[in-house]
C-alpha cells in the first residue's frame, strides 16, 4: 500500500492548487482534478506515483481510486519515471497519412531508444499519442508545452538537438508557471 505522507508540494504549488480549487463551488473540487494534476507532475520530476497521486486525493478531499483513473486514462500524465524530455509523437490518422510511424521510427533510431523508453542519461522519454488537435499541421509531436507541426525528419532531428542541451525538466505545466502563478485566472 502506498503512503503519500513523504510527499510534500512547495508553497507556491499548494497555493496555487487552492486557487483553483476556489473557482468550483464547495463539494465540487473534483473538478479541479487536471490542473491540479499538472501540478503535482511539475512538482514531482514529470510523473506520477502512486504516492503523489494519493496526496492529490488528499488535497481534492477525494478517494485515490479517483485519481487513479483520471491519471491512467490521459496520455499526457506519466505513470512511471520519464526523462527531461517527454516526445509526444501523434499517431492518430491525419498524422499517420502523412508519416508519423516513420517519424517514429526516425527518433528511436536518432535517441537509440524504443517507443516508451527512456534513454540511458535520462533526458528523452519517447511516447506515442492520439490526436493533439493539430492535424491540419501534421505530422507533429509535442514537448512540453510546446506543439512541433509539419515535421520531416530533418527539422524533427534539429529540434531534438536543441532541446538535449536543456538542463532542466520539461512538462506541460513548466515549474515556472507552478511558481509565478498571476496568469492563471482565480
Ligand atoms: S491527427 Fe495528429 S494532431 Fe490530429
Amino acid at each position: 500500500m502506498s503512503t503519500s505522507k513523504n510527499i510534500q508540494f512547495s508553497p507556491e504549488a499548494l497555493e496555487l492548487c487552492q486557487k483553483i480549487m476556489r473557482r468550483y463551488p464547495q463539494g465540487k473540487h473534483k473538478s479541479a482534478i487536471l490542473p491540479i494534476l499538472h501540478i503535482a507532475q511539475a512538482e514531482s520530476n514529470g510523473w506520477l506515483s502512486p504516492e503523489v497521486m494519493d496526496y492529490v486525493a488528499g488535497i481534492l478531499r477525494i478517494q485515490p481510486i479517483e485519481v487513479y483513473e483520471v491519471a491512467s486514462f490521459y496520455s499526457m500524465f506519466n505513470l512511471k519515471p520519464v526523462g527531461k524530455c517527454v516526445i509526444e509523437v501523434c499517431r492518430t490518422g491525419p498524422c499517420w497519412l502523412l508519416g508519423a510511424e516513420d517519424l517514429v521510427r526516425f527518433i528511436e533510431k536518432k535517441l537509440g531508444i524504443k517507443e516508451g523508453q527512456t534513454t540511458p542519461d535520462g533526458m528523452f522519454t519517447l511516447k506515442t499519442v492520439e490526436c493533439l488537435a493539430s492535424c491540419g499541421t501534421a505530422p507533429m509531436m509535442q514537448i512540453g508545452e510546446t506543439y512541433h507541426e509539419n515535421l520531416t525528419f530533418d527539422k524533427c532531428g534539429k529540434i531534438l538537438d536543441e532541446y538535449k542541451g536543456k538542463g532542466e525538466l520539461v512538462t506541460h505545466w513548466k515549474k515556472e508557471k507552478v511558481k509565478n502563478h498571476s496568469d492563471i485566472k482565480q
